[in-house]
């Protein structure tokens, strides 16, 4: 199985971010990810449409958006517009996630499908053969640098066994709390799309940090 980095431009300095995508993508890193939060979805707020359309112009790599806003439908023709590859969205925040993902689909873009900590894995079985993603939060969604939930391991087992099940083919994305030391546990559990906000861009080493990781999610490929 490939597995991917997706750095969470959340962390980055908002003064050099040109320079730190570049720093990122120069080591090899193929994915970075957009945390959009619209302060109702969660408490905060962070960026949004014309950020994503403006760093489009200065980078190559995948642009996984992690949307946190309420009736996600709203906005997906604005994202895949801004230049969002894989558009994650929570089942929590929709009324209607089969229209959702179809929206989506039509859009060009890949499809997520994002639970939080407390939403068990059962509530998106439903969606699971329709989705290219499904991105298991292990933190409260809303900002960086918080403590990884390790109680949220087994929700990635089950999403690894149900995929090898039935033979889905959704990558599993896990984010909040990831750094160098637990990384392997979320491997060994079935994730291949690994975020780390805080452990790349919150580093004095952007390059190596970056370089860490890839190596160990390359390392994990060839087991
Ligand atoms: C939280 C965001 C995460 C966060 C990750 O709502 O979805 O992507 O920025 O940051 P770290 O890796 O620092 O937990
Ligand atoms: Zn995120």
């Amino acid at each position: 199985m490939t597995n991917y980095l997706s750095p969470s431009m959340l962390s980055i300095d908002f003064t050099k971010v040109g320079e730190q995508l570049k720093i990122i993508e120069d080591a090899g890193v193929p994915y970075i990810h957009l945390d959009v939060m619209d302060g109702v979805f969660v408490p905060n707020i962070s960026f949004g449409i014309p950020v994503i359309q403006g760093i489009r112009k200065t980078s190559n790599m995948v642009f996984d958006a992690h949307l946190m806003i309420v009736d996600p439908e709203r906005y997906i023709d604005q994202f895949r517009k801004a230049g969002a590859d894989i558009i994650n969205f929570h089942v929590e925040a929709t009324k209607d996630p089969v229209g959702c993902i179809a929206k989506i689909k039509e859009s060009g873009a890949k499809v997520g499908i994002t639970v939080k900590p407390n939403t068990p894995a059962e509530v998106i079985r439903p969606y699971l053969q329709d989705v290219d993603m499904v991105l298991v939060m292990t933190v409260e969604p809303g900002f960086g640098g918080q403590k990884f939930m390790a109680e949220q391991l087994s929700k990635i087992r089950t999403l690894a066994k149900w995929k090898a099940e039935c033979s889905f083919s959704y990558d599993i994305q896990v984010d909040g709390g990831i750094t160098l030391e637990n990384v392997r546990e979320v491997l060994d559990a079935g994730a291949n799309v690994i975020v780390a906000g805080s452990a790349v861009f919150g580093k004095e080493d952007i390059a190596g940090a970056a370089k860490a990781f890839l190596n160990i999610l390359k390392e994990y490929e060839v087991r």
